[in-house]
């Protein structure tokens, strides 16, 4: 593994064991994660964006568990620590911003209470310190009247504000990464793009690389250096943003990036990609994507394609022979490119001729 790699996902495997069989939520995903970066993961609704979150944070339940592969933060295999060593980690070293931060903030405790809470059961530090960081975090991601604001319980707060208090509490010990499930969606446009440049300046500032997860490839576009597309609990493809933007290569990302209205262009209706996310206790035999493919063939029905990598796709990234050393050095956009992740991925047949990036 490269030494510029904080977090690495390689072929999770999640599984939810339920009285109709067992659903494979997460199959195989393996994910990169540099430090300082944003990563995306989007993909239509149940397509395993969150399972592998909450397979990260440890917080998968029954009937759920991890049944394969590893995560390595700092080298580090966190798929089987004990509950002890797990709330070490969680909150200190990997946060977890949610989608509806009501759910996650306790309502009958003032807010600043719970961030501060956070602080002393992660670090060693007095509760008159403590206070004084909440207030600095709550200035840092801007929430007026700080003061005035740690005493208030999140009902008396906007959504806004709410889910400002959860990104402070996600960066206030300062994780190395921070995941961020849907955190704007519940928020008008104005205060999304607020929020998505402060997680953006947090992550400058503090080095904390974050794993963005969106339905929006609007958000995408803007905030992710690399951007992995999910379908049917795999990874499908996986790029620099600028190159998935720019030449989008899997028929579900090509799909995903037609149905985006524009406003240069007339058109009757909107494009959609026929049909629905199979249901994952009966895949299709072969591709998973296969039912709903515009492109697909014979053998898509019976076989199923690995993910592979575009022709020149490590060059054009900047890859080549010693440049992994160079990647723990450099900061910008170079370094996710010299790394194995920087490469396009396929999970198509049409790109059987580049190497394997999985089996
Ligand atoms: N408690 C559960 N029991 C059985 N299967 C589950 C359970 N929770 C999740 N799953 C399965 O895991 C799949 C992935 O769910 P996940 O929540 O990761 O989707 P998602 O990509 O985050 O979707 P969304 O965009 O709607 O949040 C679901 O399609 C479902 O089949
Ligand atoms: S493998 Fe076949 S069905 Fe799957 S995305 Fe490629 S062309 Fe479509
Ligand atoms: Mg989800």
């Amino acid at each position: 593994m490269s030494e510029a790699i904080v977090l690495d996902i390689r072929n999770l495997r999640s599984h939810f064991f339920t009285a109709k069989g067992e659903v494979p939520a997460v199959d195989g995903v393996s994910i990169q994660v540099p430090p300082g970066k944003i990563i995306g993961i989007v993909g239509e609704s149940g397509c395993g964006k969150s399972m592998t979150a909450m397979s990260v944070m440890g917080l998968l339940r029954y009937p759920g568990r991890v049944v394969g592969g590893s995560i390595l933060l700092d080298g580090r295999d966190i798929t089987h620590l004990t509950k002890k060593e797990l709330s070490q980690v969680r909150g200190n070293e990997v946060s977890m911003i949610f989608q509806e931060p009501m759910t996650s903030l306790n309502p009958v405790y003032p807010v600043g209470k719970q961030v501060r809470e956070a602080i002393l059961l992660h670090q060693k530090m007095g509760k008159d310190e403590a206070k004084a960081r909440v207030l600095d975090i709550f200035c840092a991601v801007g929430i007026p009247e700080p003061e005035k604001r740690y005493y208030s319980y999140p009902h008396q707060l906007s959504g806004g504000l709410r889910q400002r208090v959860m990104i402070g509490m996600a960066m206030v010990c300062r994780p190395k990464v921070m995941i961020a499930d849907e955190p704007t969606t519940a928020l008008d446009v104005t205060i999304e793009a607020q929020i998505l440049q402060l997680m953006k300046k947090l992550c400058e500032e503090q080095g904390t690389s974050i794993i963005l997860i969106t339905h929006n490839m609007g958000v995408v576009a803007e905030v992710c250096d690399y951007v992995y597309v999910m379908y049917a609990g795999k990874v499908m493809e996986q790029a620099e943003t600028f190159a998935l933007f720019e030449k989008p290569s899997h028929p579900y990302t090509q799909g995903l990036l037609k149905s985006i209205p524009k406003l240069d262009e007339k058109a009757e209706r909107l494009y959609t990609i026929d049909g629905v996310v199979p249901n994952l206790l009966h895949l299709p035999k072969g591709c998973s994507f296969c039912t709903r493919c515009d492109q697909a063939q014979k053998r898509c029905f019976v076989e199923r394609p690995c993910l592979y990598e575009t022709a020149g796709s490590r060059e054009a990234a900047g890859q080549g022979a010693g440049c992994q050393g160079q990647a723990s050095q450099e900061v910008g956009s170079r370094e996710a490119g010299c790394l194995e992740a920087a490469s396009h991925g396929v999970r198509c047949f049409q790109y059987e001729g580049g190497g394997k990036l999985d089996e």
